[in-house]
């Protein structure tokens, strides 16, 4: 299911919302969560409306998609550090149940067995919020990543060091690894919203609602999906054709 709004600001809210109401229904729910910059407005909006109406978030558990290799938690560029300022530093969720990938662990490909396991463990992803890297890219499954992967290591794509670079100081100092959820365990979960917003990202959701099913593009995967919602604003969706378009804008009834 497409949903369009106007502004980011109403993609933000819906999708907030739409968090914010799972975790109201199902205090106990492991939520698998994203970083970058369209997920920004969309954790502040979160924020926002628990000042107003607050929910106990005491007993959620989270799993974040990715971080960067060699990265630590205190770096100002990890996924880690990134989560404390935009949403954990102000929620009270116990540190044991949040979880990232660890950039610095010893041995990664043990580290990330355990991460797929822990989720499993958790009875499975309650919801899984996700973003769309231009290349197409979901959690960091680049293009070509098999459908069955789990928490692996990847070499980042050189779009995807370009696209990440403006977080950075210098080009050279984007990581050139990462660990990432598999494309299996994000299609575990029982309902997945993938957020897009602006016009950078209209091309590859053009891309993405004319594709088939395909490695190439790891984003189709999600088609397979039973629950899947893709919250686009006007600029992202710009590219669609004209009936997908008018069947898919949606206005706030808030
Ligand atoms: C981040 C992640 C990535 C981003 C994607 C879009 O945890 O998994 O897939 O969602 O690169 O990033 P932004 O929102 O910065 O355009």
């Amino acid at each position: 299911m497409y949903k369009i709004f106007d502004t980011v600001d109403e993609v933000s809210r819906y999708t907030a919302q739409r968090l914010l109401t799972k975790i109201k229904a199902a205090p106990t729910a492991v939520l698998g969560l994203a970083t970058g910059s369209t997920m920004e407005p969309v954790y502040a909006q979160m924020l926002q409306d628990l000042q107003h109406t607050p929910i106990d978030v005491s007993q959620l558990t989270t799993f974040n998609l990715d971080e960067y290799i060699g990265l630590s938690a205190q770096h100002p560029q990890s996924y880690n550090y990134y989560m404390c300022q935009h949403l954990f530093n102000q929620l009270n969720i116990p540190t044991e149940n949040v979880h990232l990938p660890d950039g610095l662990a010893s041995n990664i490909d043990t580290a990330c067995q355990a991460y797929s396991n822990a989720i499993e463990a958790k009875g499975g992803l309650d919801l899984q919020l996700l973003g769309i890297g231009s290349n197409g890219h979901i959690g960091f499954n680049e293009p070509h990543t098999s459908f069955n992967s789990r928490t692996h290591i990847v070499e980042l794509s050189e779009q995807t060091r370009i696209d990440n670079g403006r977080f950075f100081n210098d080009q050279n100092e984007v990581p050139t690894h990462a660990i990432t959820m598999g494309i299996q365990d994000i299609l575990n979960a029982k309902e997945i919203i993938l957020v897009a917003t602006g016009s950078n990202k209209s091309a590859i959701i053009a891309q993405l609602f004319a594709s088939a099913i395909d490695e190439a593009l790891p984003a189709s995967a999600l088609k397979q999906h039973k629950n899947l919602t893709i919250v686009l604003d006007r600029d992202a969706a710009a590219l669609l054709p004209e009936p997908a378009l008018q069947n898919a804008i949606s206005t706030l009834t808030a």
